[in-house]
């Protein structure tokens, strides 16, 4: 299948490992130029050269804390400048810390706030109203499986994600009629490092070893594995695409077949 989008430009946050750097790969191999940023300079800078090498793409990156207020908006309007304007915005950067509610104090949930729900939204808010101008645009908002179940330990990620699916639906609807489509893709267990730290979590409040945490979380996954950072970017990819032209307002789940919802 043809996805349609050589020449486009994406923006992925939280690019410089996990989920983030496999979606700009993903992208960059269908020929997308590329806006990374990540916190660690030296890292990003490497994986951005790795990337322009590997696929003949322009790529512009930035160290940005997007934890910052600020801080998002202002690497969106870099991106548009430096690549002449954004087709595709991937919101994306580090999950919030793990935590029980009594031990996160006010400042922890307005971090998270921050980071998870206002930097997506603040990037979005610069770039929309350019693709609502062209016709054509992708908003993809990594979220996670527990918008559908919540995660033991995760209280600021299970509450602050549902805020993001809340508003991702709702400006879907604004948007309708605009050519830009928003949606949100919801990981399960992915092997990234992000992954390996909540295992040792587990591990360490479980008083069980990482890989008895390890085989805990398989279990519950009908397909008996993780998943793989480069399966995730293929349905970003896809929803990035020219070929999801008629979906919008939608939450996907991949996860091995971990959620027991019906649908
Ligand atoms: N992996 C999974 O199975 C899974 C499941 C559900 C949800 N998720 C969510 O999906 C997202 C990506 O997960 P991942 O597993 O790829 O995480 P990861 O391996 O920890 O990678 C996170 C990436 O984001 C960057 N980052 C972290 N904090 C940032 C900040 N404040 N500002 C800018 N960049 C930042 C990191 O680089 P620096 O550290 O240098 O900033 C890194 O490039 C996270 O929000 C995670 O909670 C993942």
């Amino acid at each position: 299948m043809q996805m349609g989008i050589k020449g486009r430009v994406a923006l992925v946050g939280g690019a410089s490992r996990g989920l983030g750097l496999a979606v700009a790969r993903g992208l960059a191999a269908e020929g997308c130029d590329l806006a990374l940023c990540a916190r660690g300079e030296e890292k990003l800078s490497k994986v951005a050269q790795q990337i322009a090498d590997d696929y003949g793409v322009k790529v512009f990156a930035q160290p940005v804390d997007l934890a910052e207020r600020g801080a998002a908006a202002d690497f969106a309007q870099a991106a548009a400048r430096e690549l002449g304007g954004v087709d595709i915005l991937v919101n994306n950067a580090g999950g919030p810390p793990t935590g029980v509610f009594l031990d996160l104090d006010e400042e922890a949930w307005r971090k998270a706030v921050e980071l998870t729900l206002l930097s997506a939204q603040a990037m979005t808010r610069v770039l929309l109203p350019a693709m609502m101008d062209k016709g054509w645009g992708r908003v993809v908002n990594m979220t996670s499986v527990s918008v559908k179940q919540p995660l033991a330990g995760l209280i600021l990620s299970n509450s602050i994600r549902a805020a993001v699916v809340g508003w991702a639906k709702t400006l879907a609807d604004e948007v309708g009629t605009s050519g830009v489509t928003v949606n949100n893709v919801l990981p399960g267990w992915m092997l990234t490092e992000r992954v390996d730290q909540l295992l040792k979590h587990r591990a360490e409040t479980g008083g069980i070893s990482r890989d008895e945490a390890l085989a805990n979380a398989v279990e519950a996954i009908p397909m008996k594995r993780l998943g793989q950072p480069e399966e995730f970017a293929d349905l970003v990819v896809f929803l990035a695409s020219e070929r999801a032209g008629y979906i919008t307002g939608v939450s996907y789940l991949i996860d091995g077949g971990l959620n027991r919802g019906l649908t």
